[in-house]
């Protein structure tokens, strides 16, 4: 079987590890030749990228290992970009979280003025890192699950149109996996409908591969627990915060019980029990960087310290194979179908052609095809349209520089009250990015 060169860019981050031992793990399906960790922040990536070179050395010493911040020493000769990087790093994450929330709106990650804020940041960066990628191997791929994905995937089709970027989120691939639980089925066994953009959308149909529909049996379920199950038996999305979100989906589907929801949507349609939620002094980055980032990083210490990873293994991100199963479905054109973020063009039928949006597609060695969807209802639709105009919003105001655009996409996303808030929102947002957003006028 071939094997592979890959780069993971965002060496230095808490997901890397996880992924190198997922990686590890499926050498079977998905052959190594080599494997490089590429970040712009040498400091930090070194603690995790010397801890793996101890792994690698340990589990897979045929796998030629190293980690750079020179960009033609991490993109020459490479067949794969797993891309995760995220611009400003937790000390960013923070500031988008709290300074919505002293506003009294939604402070998220991905979702509202955060997400926004997020995205200005990320663009940049993510065109500049595809233009290193196409400069030293044309021909390879970038899998980018970096945040925030709608916008970063917007950006990508005005600016990059024609590169061979996929985007991919891992929120529908975990709560697929809850839903399997839910009907004692695995989730290979599964295939589905959904329609939406990312981090906003609904499944149509959850089928086993001999066609039985089990909508209604989760809908039943989804409606008294939300996506709470008691079979959980990863480590993903766990923390308390997580599992108050699993549960919210309750309230969700109550909405429209035809459907089953994204998780993210309680963002958009509880933004008030989200903020009052909320503590404004401890987000979710606090919890990650006393959570996952403290685990990760120490466990990396541990390792280089006893200079062996015997009695001290990273956990494997398992959730995360979906990257590997993209990686091979390129690679061995394996027609799989999984989902994806994509040009609309016609796949929903009622939808602009030109959103991005997150459904089913066929993917092979030429990239996705995404599977029709059809006519979608009145409500979805408006939703939609409303969400999608602000990430269309954010990469005109970022690429005119303009801040009437941004002021816009603020007004317009469904998280924010009015003008005004948004207005002073922005005001906040743009002093604490200085240096990273693009200058407003
Ligand atoms: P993190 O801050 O721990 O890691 C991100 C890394 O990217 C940092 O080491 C940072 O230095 C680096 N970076 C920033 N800008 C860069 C650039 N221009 N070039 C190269 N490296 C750069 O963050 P994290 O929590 O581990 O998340 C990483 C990304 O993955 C985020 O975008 C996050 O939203 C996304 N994400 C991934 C998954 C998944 O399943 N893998 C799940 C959720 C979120
Ligand atoms: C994380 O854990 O940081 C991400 O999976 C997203 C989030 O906010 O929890």
């Amino acid at each position: 079987m071939k094997k592979f060169s890959v780069v993971i860019a965002g060496g230095g981050s808490t997901y890397t590890p996880g992924i190198v031992m997922m990686l590890l793990d499926n050498l079977d399906r998905f052959p190594l030749r080599k494997l490089k960790l590429y970040d712009n922040d040498a400091e930090r990536q070194a603690i995790l990228g010397e801890a793996l070179d101890i792994v690698l050395k340990e589990k897979a010493p045929d796998i030629e290992f190293s980690f750079t911040t020179e960009p033609e020493e991490a993109f020459t000769d490479v067949d794969f970009c797993f891309a995760h990087i995220r611009t400003g790093k937790y000390e960013m994450r923070e500031k988008d979280e709290k300074i919505p929330l002293k506003h009294g709106v939604v402070g998220q990650e991905t979702c509202g003025p955060g997400g926004i804020a997020y995205g200005m940041r990320s663009i940049g960066d993510m065109i500049e890192m595809i233009d290193l990628m196409e400069k030293y191997s044309p021909d390879c791929w970038m899998l980018n699950y970096s945040n925030p994905a709608a916008i970063v995937a917007e950006a990508c089709r005005v600016l990059r149109p024609n590169s061979k970027v996929l985007n991919i989120c891992d929120m529908p691939v975990g709560t697929l996996r809850r839903i399997s639980h839910i009907i004692d089925k695995e989730p290979q066994d599964l295939e589905v409908r959904y329609f939406g953009l990312n981090h906003f959308g609904w499944w149509t149909s959850v089928k086993d591969k001999e066609g039985n529909e089990y909508l209604p049996a989760i809908r039943d379920y989804v409606a008294e627990h939300g996506y709470l199950t008691q079979k959980e038996v990863d480590t993903q999305h766990t923390d308390a915060s997580w599992q108050d979100t699993h549960k919210k989906a309750k309230d969700l589907i109550a909405i429209d019980p035809r459907f089953l929801p994204n998780t993210y949507l309680k963002y958009y349609l509880y933004p008030d029990y989200v903020v009052e939620h909320s503590n404004p002094d401890h987000t979710r980055a606090n919890e990650v960087i006393a959570g996952r980032e403290k685990t990760v990083f120490s466990m990396a210490r541990t390792i280089v310290e006893r200079g062996t990873s015997e009695g001290c293994e990273f956990e494997m991100g398992a959730h995360a194979t979906f990257v590997v199963d993209l990686a091979r479905a390129i690679a061995f054109n394996t027609h799989e179908r999984m989902l994806l973020i994509v040009e609309n063009n016609g796949t929903i039928a009622n939808f602009d052609d030109d959103a991005m949006v997150e459904v089913p597609c066929i993917v092979g060695s030429d990239g996705p095809e995404p599977l029709s969807q059809g006519k979608i209802p009145e409500f979805q639709r408006a939703l939609m349209y409303q969400q999608v105009t602000v990430e269309k919003l954010v990469v005109q105001a970022y690429i005119e520089g303009s801040y009437q655009k941004l002021w816009q996409a603020l007004t317009l996303s469904k998280t924010v009250p009015s003008a005004k808030v948004a207005k002073e929102i922005l005001d906040d947002l743009i002093e604490a990015n200085k240096g990273y957003w693009p200058e407003l006028n």
